[in-house]
């Protein structure tokens, strides 16, 4: 079975760090994001396809590096094509019902048994299901009377338009006549174009509910809080990566592989990548530090990230900081399943 790994798009929510890397390998405790999904994919699964465009280069470049003993496909869009694009891009690889899963997403899933499920109810499109307080930054699903089954399905939808609290938890078990749906080489959403007519012509779209967690790291808020929540998931005050200097103070805070934090520097719910460089009485909080970016002296940061390669200095408070050049045709805001379009 194939599974395509969505792992394309620019990340804009996550931006400045995304500026510099593909969204897929911003590190979560310290490992990319995507290689939780690499490292869950079911024992069905033998043939990866790793739907790509932005910053490709660096996610061929890590999965040639780590083999998660399957098949790898990188497919590269000539230009970003949406989830349904993307997935209708990788049609000459499909040879089977097949999964799609987004790549910004940590959770207890168990594949084998979505898949199952989606076996025993004879469907056409079975996705994952968690629910969520704050519908309107998902997909959201209007549940039938028949178990599971799925009626209606909105991409982003006001409050008050939403169907339920049930949202599309990112990973989809689809049978090959669903890439009939979609028209290829144009930017398509799946969840705002494809799955509405699927659930309309088919009568055959699931929702597959599971227990356990489901966090999604699109944004800077919700990567902070991954990070709290696993340290105290793991009941761990700090994370450390390899060769570490460490002279500071630091709580619920995770610092990356080579990164040195000086003496007298007091960090509180950050993220410090690779290499950075902490120097002496900073103090920081719920503040993301760049890989090899520098914050020089008695800086104070809050809320704010840094990007990579950034020299800090100063008092900075809920900022984006970066004064490199933006990478050429990186969009100012998110171009596929927008908020309230
Ligand atoms: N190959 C490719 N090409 N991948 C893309 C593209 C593209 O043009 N655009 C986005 N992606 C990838 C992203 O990297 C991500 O893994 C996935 O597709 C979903 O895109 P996001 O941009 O992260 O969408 P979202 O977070 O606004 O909403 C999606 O995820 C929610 C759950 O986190 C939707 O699927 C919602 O319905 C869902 O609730
Ligand atoms: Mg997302």
């Amino acid at each position: 079975m194939e599974a395509i790994i969505l792992a394309g798009g620019y990340g804009t929510r996550l931006r400045p760090l995304t500026y510099s890397r593909a969204k897929p390998l911003l590190p979560i405790m310290n490992k990319p994001m995507v290689s939780y999904i690499a490292e869950q994919l079911p024992p069905e699964v033998d043939k990866v396809i790793l739907a790509v465009n932005y910053r490709k280069d660096q996610i061929e470049q890590y999965f040639k590096n780590h083999d998660f003993g399957r098949e790898l496909i990188v497919n590269d869009e000539p230009e970003p094509l949406g989830t349904g694009g993307a997935t209708k891009f990788a049609q000459k690889h499909i040879t089977g019902p097949f999964l799609v899963l987004n790549s910004d997403i940590i959770c207890s899933l168990n594949l084998s048994k979505m898949i199952e499920y989606h076996k025993k109810h004879k469907a056409m499109a079975t996705i994952s299901l968690w629910p969520v307080e704050n519908v309107s930054e998902f997909g959201v699903v209007d549940m039938g009377a028949d178990e599971g089954s799925v009626i209606g399905f909105v991409e982003k939808p006001k409050p008050q338009d939403a169907p339920s609290n049930l949202i599309n938890a990112g990973a989809y078990m689809l049978e090959q006549d669903i890439l009939d749906y979609i028209p290829s080489g144009k930017l398509v959403s799946m969840e705002k174009e494809i799955f509405p007519q699927i659930i309309q012509k088919t009568n055959r779209f699931f929702g597959y509910q599971f227990e356990g967690y489901w966090i999604d790291v699109g944004r800077i808020t919700s990567y902070l809080d991954v990070h709290k929540r696993l340290l105290s998931a793991q009941n761990l005050d700090n994370f450390f990566g390899e060769n570490v200097q460490n002279n500071g103070v630091l709580k619920n805070t995770v610092v990356g592989d080579n990164a040195s934090i000086a003496n007298g520097a007091a960090l509180d719910g950050c993220i410090v990548l690779d290499d950075a460089i902490i120097e002496e009485g900073c103090n920081l909080k719920n503040s993301v530090i760049g890989a090899h970016a520098t914050i020089k002296q008695n800086s104070i940061l809050d809320y704010t990230v840094a990007g990579d390669n950034e020299s800090v200095e100063g008092t900075h408070h809920n900022e984006l900081i970066w004064t490199q050049e933006i990478p050429k045709g990186y969009p100012k805001k998110q171009i596929g399943n927008v908020i309230g379009e």
